[in-house]
């Protein structure tokens, strides 16, 4: 019997949803530091058959936390006690920023959905790295052989112009490649105005060169490079990218972020209205999600990596991506729905069901 489905029924329901996320992960990190961290970690790891390469690292299971749950790399040990194959934090900007304000979390429960206008809130980049430095040890520790991996999502400073953005992205690269993974260039956030701009590729192309430069140089080796994207590009801008990508050799493509879309919803319309602006992320995603997928897979043709997210809410989920072309998946809205052993769910689900490619 699952009991996460009342507990957030009679509780986080009610609350404001980011305080609910904020007592959510506080009692993940808790539970780990309380030492249920081993025991959960025996009940929920992936097993060796979901092991996965992606850009020459090794996934203990292909299926990640997407970005925006652990802004600032406060709970990556105890994220990775519940099964994920990687954590990606962030996004983290270049300065130090409060974000928009509150409220700027809201679920729409019964598309199973959530429209956010967190805006990038962090600690910055130089406040941030040394913490992601420890944790990338502590894994590094604890795991003696396939450990989750650390994804390093970086944005724009609100306060920088669009034209010094180069040199912005450059502050977080360099501070934060050296404890990545692997890093991601987030340039489709709706809540940072003209973010979404960066995603043209006569923007895009300086940007990724000049920070995977800058990453390599900092963290002295190749730390693998994604971009992420926004589901509301149109198909031509997503194979310009495809193209782009291919062109700069880039390892990967995260698609994709939350939209400015507001159809097919089931919830009332007043309610989604007095939401106001912010991304729209969950159920509703999933379809345009898989449709960016199919696109990008079939404009590259395999040879990229392809990180799926959006909408996932299951095994079966997260298998329909892989079998698209996906080489990871991610999510996150439905972990606030699932609770904490989504992933392990997922993990058990895609061992029993192997994916037919
Ligand atoms: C509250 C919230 C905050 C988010 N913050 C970020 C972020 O800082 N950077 C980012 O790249 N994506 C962020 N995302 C987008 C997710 O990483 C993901 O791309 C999107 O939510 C779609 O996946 P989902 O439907 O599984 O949630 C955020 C999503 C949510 C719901």
């Amino acid at each position: 019997m699952r009991l996460y489905p009342t507990f957030f029924r009679l509780a986080f329901s009610w609350m404001d949803a980011e305080r609910a996320h904020k007592i959510g992960f506080q009692g993940i990190r808790l539970a780990h530091r309380c030492g249920a961290g081993r025991l959960l970690q025996r009940l929920t790891a992936p097993a060796p058959s979901l092991r996965t390469e992606a850009f020459g690292l090794t996934f203990p299971s292909p299926f990640g936390l997407a970005a925006g749950f652990d802004k600032e790399g406060h709970g990556i040990e105890a994220l990775t006690d519940l099964g994920f194959g990687h954590i990606e934090v962030g996004t983290i900007t270049g300065q130090a920023q409060p974000g928009n304000p509150s409220p700027r979390l809201f679920r729409l429960i019964e598309d199973r959905a959530v429209i956010n206008r967190m805006g990038f809130n962090n600690d910055g980049a130089a406040a941030v790295a040394p913490r992601l430095r420890a944790a990338r040890a502590a894994l590094q520790r604890r795991y003696r052989t396939v450990r989750p991996v650390i994804g390093i999502n970086i944005g724009k400073s609100k306060v920088v112009e669009l034209e010094d953005a180069v040199a912005d992205y450059l502050i977080s690269a360099r501070s934060l490649a050296p404890a990545a993974d692997y890093l991601v260039v987030n340039v489709s956030s709706p809540n940072t105005p003209g973010l979404r701009l960066l995603q043209d590729v006569e923007t895009l192309r300086p940007l990724l060169t000049a920070v995977g430069e800058a990453a390599d140089s900092a963290a002295g080796r190749h730390v693998p490079l994604l971009v992420k994207i926004a589901p509301d590009l149109s198909d031509e801008d997503i194979d310009d990218v495809a193209r782009l990508a291919l062109d700069l050799k880039l390892d990967g493509i995260i698609a994709t972020n939350t939209t400015i879309g507001r159809t097919g919803l089931a919830s009332d319309p007043d309610a989604v209205e007095s939401c106001g602006a912010g991304g729209l992320s969950g159920a509703p995603l999933k379809k345009r999600s898989l449709e960016v997928l199919a696109r990008l897979k079939a404009a590259t043709g395999g040879a990229l990596t392809l990180v799926s997210v959006g909408g996932v809410e299951s095994g079966e989920d997260v298998r329909a991506r892989l079998e698209a072309g996906a080489t990871l998946v991610q999510g996150y809205t439905a972990f606030l729905y699932e609770g904490p052993f989504w992933a392990a769910r997922i993990n058990r689900y895609l061992a029993k069901h192997p994916v037919r490619r």
